[in-house]
């Protein structure tokens, strides 16, 4: 499947029991059932154990629903793992992959390697991919924005200096999330946020036939009363939502303030 724009997506992250996340998605799916005559993509990503039982409440509504993570192998002995197949047996429809809790989190280390066959098995299993790139503060700091997250896309769309099998424009998203601005409150001005993802549409044109199309969302503390100032700078075209996205009222304002041109 692919996700259209503007695409707000929320990450659950390791949040939610049974109760308050069957109600939380209830809560969207309502909303979005009346209002069908906003365009774009509502989705969210509920912890594993939730999958299933979300996107049957959200079955119907327009709420698409993702996993936050998938391994690269369709089946096997890896205990614990759950793999892109199962993701989609569940009812997902797209799949997180890369992100920096992922990526460099506590007791996790994902290489660029790694995440190129995650995407591939995902596009294999016909998930879409939602595939995060962002820097350090360090790097930030050092002003190593771009290079930092311009490597990130060569290395996890490519392989051998190929690009991934099955990596189609209209089944790929890219989520420029600051590692500084994860869960802390900051987000960069917004003159630093386009130059981010100028430099993704610029890299994705080069690199993927058909690529200047793909969505590119913004990720990192992004909450209802700066939605629409960081979704007006230009070539934003969505949100990747963590906190915010755990309040149902305040996340669907953030997919009403999308700007639909
Ligand atoms: P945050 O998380 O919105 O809580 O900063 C964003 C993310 O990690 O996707």
């Amino acid at each position: 499947m692919s996700l259209s724009t503007p695409c707000i997506i929320g990450n659950w992250k390791m949040n939610g029991l049974r109760a308050d996340g069957l109600a939380l998605a209830q809560g969207l799916a309502e909303r979005r059932r009346e209002r069908p005559d906003l365009r774009g993509t509502l989705a969210v990503c509920p912890p594993a154990t939730l999958l299933a039982a979300v996107a049957a409440a959200c079955a119907g509504s327009g709420v698409d629903v993702g996993g936050q993570d998938c391994h690269e192998e369709a089946k096997g002995a890896f205990t614990g793992s759950l793999s892109a197949p199962m993701l989609a047996d569940a009812g997902g429809s797209f799949v997180l992959v890369g992100h920096s809790e992922r990526r460099q989190g506590p007791g996790v280390y994902e290489t660029s390697e790694l995440i190129a066959g995650k995407v591939t098995a995902a596009l294999a299993a016909g998930l879409a991919v939602v595939l995060c790139v962002g820097e350090s503060e360090a790097e930030w700091m050092a002003g190593r924005t771009v290079e930092r997250i311009e490597t990130q896309l060569d290395e996890d769309l490519a392989r051998d200096g190929r690009l991934l099998e099955g990596l189609a424009p209209e089944r790929l998203v890219v989520a420029y999330e600051p590692l500084w601005a994860i869960g802390t409150g900051r987000t960069p001005a917004p003159d630093d946020i386009a130059r981010s993802h100028a430099a993704i549409r610029a890299r994705l044109a080069a690199a993927v036939p058909g690529g200047e199309s793909v969505p590119i969302l913004y990720g990192g503390s992004a909450k209802p009363d700066n939605a629409a100032s960081i979704m007006a700078v230009e070539n934003v075209d969505g949100l990747l939502v963590g906190g915010a996205s755990l309040d149902g009222a305040g996340f669907w304002s953030m997919f009403e303030q999308a700007p639909r041109p």
